[in-house]
């Protein structure tokens, strides 16, 4: 699939309720799978990657029902998984593969895992290492890591069977990874003591927010989360999960309402949760006004209605490093066109990471930059762009290299060009944001998909 976009010829305007979080998505899918009662959860994206947990759960024993605007999840308890008939296939996320890794670790069965092309690179052994040490029996290929040439372990991945209980850990990651820790607190329902894992930056914490939430015997002090199971009833139950609108998705509307400019751009109910909402702290510092209006709770997590107003207005450089770049790592992307777009040089560090998501986001994202005429150099952990605010950018053509998020980041950049922009191989927006065109189009750009 293709996607075509003309430069914007008037203000955006609109409200667009963005999909449902993707992170919590899956979480709301698993940790149902876990519960001792039916839970209720209501908008869930309309993402593939979503789609592939629920198609785990019930490969698992859960059965998913439609009420109304509700999906109800019959889990089966703790202890109550059963051997699915086939290979569980996780497609293009990596979220539900190393989540399910911690979910199957502990359980009496072997379960095989596939993916796509892309997920089929990734690297599993940052997941296995911590498991394999917990005694769980897991076995994949053997893969290159994008990582200068080292080996690492890729999916297909064999998970169990385990032979009893698992062993508690200790482990501090070696890497800012939400996955690996929600892996490992997973795995660590099923040990036999206290599992610790200690982070070195502010990972998205929803995990910890909706186990705690089913009430899972989970606590965190500052980098550290203990599980510890013993004692515990086994039994994990809710009301139900609302699941917030996606800052990931929105991030891409926002950065289109600040570059072309917005009569009103309102997106209600996103996820503010602090370790999501590093992007909106970037903007903030680039001169960005990003409003959040209506602030409220949706169970355990914080949502607010982003809104922007007024013409685009010239931007400044900045630094991404640090917390804040674990903080905003799957909207530095499109924060790139951002800075393409501001005064000054914008220097992208701490965000190693980007090499070994759903492409090398760091290649992908200078590549997609220089298409569009924008200085922008690769480091090892970031990537340094030359901002060019007084002339619209080169029209391109793009490859997205199946990468959701660097198509995304395209389309917005094409706004601000000076003809026609094309994105090729775009089809995986669809893992994300399938109305992503269709939420353009609707706030007044000329977007279509081919
Ligand atoms: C996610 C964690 C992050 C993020 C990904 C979703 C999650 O990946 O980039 O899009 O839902 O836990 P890592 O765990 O690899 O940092």
């Amino acid at each position: 699939m293709k996607l075509v976009i003309e430069p914007a010829a008037r203000l955006l305007s609109g409200t667009i309720a963005v999909p449902g979080d993707k992170s919590i998505g899956h979480r709301a899918l698993l940790f149902s799978l876990l519960s001792s009662s039916p839970v209720r959860v209501v908008g869930l994206g309309d993402g593939a990657d979503n789609g592939r947990s629920a198609r785990a759960v019930t490969a698992l024993g859960g059965a998913i029902s439609r009420d109304g605007a509700a999906l109800v999840i019959r889990g089966t308890g703790l202890d109550g998984m059963r051997r699915p008939d086939a290979a569980i296939d996780c497609g293009n996320s990596g979220t539900t593969i190393r989540l399910l890794c911690g979910l199957l670790a502990g359980q009496r069965f072997p379960t095989t895992l596939i993916g796509d092309e892309s997920l089929s690179k990734r690297p599993m052994r940052r997941v296995i290492e911590p498991l394999a040490a917990m005694g769980a029996a897991i076995t994949g290929a053997a893969g290159a890591s994008p990582e200068a040439g080292a080996l690492d372990v890729t999916p297909p991945l064999v998970v169990g069977p385990a032979a009893g209980p698992l062993t508690a850990i200790d482990y501090v990651l070696p890497m800012a990874s939400a996955q690996v820790k929600s892996a490992i607190l997973l795995a660590g329902l099923y040990a036999a003591g206290a599992t610790s894992v200690t982070e070195p930056g502010p990972t998205r914490d929803h995990s910890e927010r909706m186990l705690a939430y089913l009430g899972a015997p989970l606590t965190t002090a500052g980098r550290r989360t203990v599980i510890d199971p013993r004692g515990w009833d086994r039994r994990l139950a809710g009301d139900g999960f609302e699941v917030p609108g996606d800052p990931s998705s929105a991030a891409f509307l926002v950065v289109a309402a600040l570059l072309a400019g917005a009569r009103e751009v309102r997106l209600p109910g996103v996820c503010v949760n602090p370790t999501r909402t590093g992007f909106l702290d970037a903007i903030a510092a680039m001169g960005g006004e990003v409003e959040l209006a209506a602030p409220r709770d949706a169970g355990p997590e914080p949502v607010a209605d982003l809104v922007v107003r007024g013409p685009a207005r010239g931007l400044r450089a900045t630094e991404i490093a640090g917390d804040l770049a674990v903080r905003a790592i799957d909207e530095l992307p499109v924060l790139a066109v951002l800075a393409a777009r501001a005064h000054g040089t914008t220097t992208v560090r701490d965000a190693g990471e980007l090499r070994v998501k759903e492409s090398d986001r760091i290649a992908t994202t200078c590549a997609m930059l220089r298409g569009f005429g924008v200085a922008c150099e690769p480091r090892p952990d970031g990537f340094v762009v030359e901002g060019r605010p007084d002339r619209p950018l080169a029209a391109a053509r793009i490859h997205a290299d199946g990468d959701h998020r660097i198509a995304m980041a395209a389309a917005i950049a094409g706004l601000v060009a000076d003809g026609p922009t094309e994105v090729d191989d775009a089809d995986n927006v669809a893992t994300s944001y399938p109305g992503f065109a269709a939420a353009l189009v609707q706030l007044g750009a000329a977007i279509a998909a081919a």
